[in-house]
């Protein structure tokens, strides 16, 4: 295959939030906890939840098609979807090919992958490799969770902290010196037991017992993924930067995984990045794993804080563990 393409960037993005909102003060009345307690130790005010008829394809299917809208993208012209979840609709068919059909995306190939919070990134990654290798074109990468539907709601320590949402890009080739300038994906496989979904898979299939058992639901050490996460958002930050030469002194936009404010600012503190620099929105989302990064990005443009030519570093980390980060001059025109 011909390496004909030079440079890869996002052309399109969209974003895709339920409409039902679930507040701390809600969430007092399920758990025993505050809005104080929720605000104080992670900054979220609220997050959105599906309904029970609404699977993860339906809103990665609305977030794809603004995501094309933005681009001037006809379904047709795909030539692969990447759906990054843990929650997909059913263990197979994958949701990407779900999407695929609702989209009428007859000339792409479709699959998911799994990396967690991380997981746009990864799909980033994979798609840029893709285009530079000749061959695939267009590609849509959608990052899409509704945790809602495995979070167990009886548990304090993880219910309050995630949210449902969508997340989109369309990927292309763009001019030389634009879009992706680097990106970095990586994993600790060995620190993956702090944060699991421990039944439904091939090592304890689902049973009466695992469902009385509560093993369909999240499991999470916090505070080891919280040690996690500042180390290695600020260790991702720095390597994707020094691939290009850069330092941290020339990010214009740092847009991160939105899992806690105390991450994102002790992270971008150790970087020395400003906050009004750092995009923040899980005040009204919570943590929507692979989607956090996706919909910032699509806020951050769609508010105009992102303008062309700008230095934009997204980073993320997620179970797996895994981490990922991207280092892009933003190569489309914003109003
Ligand atoms: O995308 C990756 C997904 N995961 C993450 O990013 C999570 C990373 N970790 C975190 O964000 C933080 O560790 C948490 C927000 C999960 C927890 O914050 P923390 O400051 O590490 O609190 P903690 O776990 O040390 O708990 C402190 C206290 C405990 O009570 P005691 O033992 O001190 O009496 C908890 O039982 O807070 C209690 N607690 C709560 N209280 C009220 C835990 N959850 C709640 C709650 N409401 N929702």
């Amino acid at each position: 295959m011909k390496n004909t393409a030079k440079s890869v960037g996002i052309v399109g993005t969209g974003a895709c939030l339920p409409e039902r909102v679930l507040t701390n003060f809600d969430l007092e009345k399920i758990v025993e906890t505050s809005d104080e307690w929720i605000r104080s130790r992670t900054g979220i005010e609220e997050r959105r939840i599906t309904d029970d008829k609404t699977a993860t394809s339906d809103i990665a299917t609305c977030a794809a098609r603004k995501a094309l809208e933005d681009a001037g993208v006809e379904p047709e012209e795909i030539d692969m979807i990447i759906v990054a979840t843990v929650t997909p609709d059913m263990a197979f068919p994958s949701t990407a090919c779900i999407v695929q059909s609702n989209l009428g995306a007859v000339n792409a190939s479709a699959f998911d992958i799994e990396a967690a919070c991380t997981g746009f990134l990864y799909g980033i990654s994979i798609a840029e490799k893709f285009i530079l290798a000749g061959g695939v074109k267009t590609v849509l990468v959608i990052g899409a969770d509704t945790l809602s539907k495995i979070t167990n709601w009886e548990d304090r320590n993880t219910c309050v902290l995630f949210g449902d949402g969508a997340g989109a890009a369309v990927l292309k080739e763009v001019d030389e010196g634009s879009g992706i300038l680097s990106v970095a994906i990586g994993a600790e496989g060995w620190k993956g037991h702090v944060l699991t979904q421990p039944a439904g898979g091939s090592r304890m299939p689902a049973t009466v017992e695992t469902v009385k058992n509560k093993k369909h639901f999240i499991y999470m050490d916090g505070q080891e993924v919280y040690k996690f996460a500042v180390n290695i958002m600020v260790e991702a930050t720095e390597k994707v930067l020094g691939n290009t030469g850069m330092s941290t002194g020339d990010i214009d936009y740092l847009i991160p995984h939105q899992a806690n404010i105390r991450i994102v600012k002790a992270a971008s503190k150790r970087l020395k990045v400003d906050m009004d620099k750092v995009y923040v929105n899980l005040q009204k989302y919570g943590n929507m794993s692979a989607a956090s990064i996706p919909v910032a990005l699509d806020e951050a443009v769609r508010e105009g804080k992102v303008k062309k030519d700008d230095v934009l570093v997204l980073v993320g980390f997620g179970g797996g563990l895994t981490w990922g980060s991207c280092v892009m001059k933003w190569n489309k025109a914003t109003t």
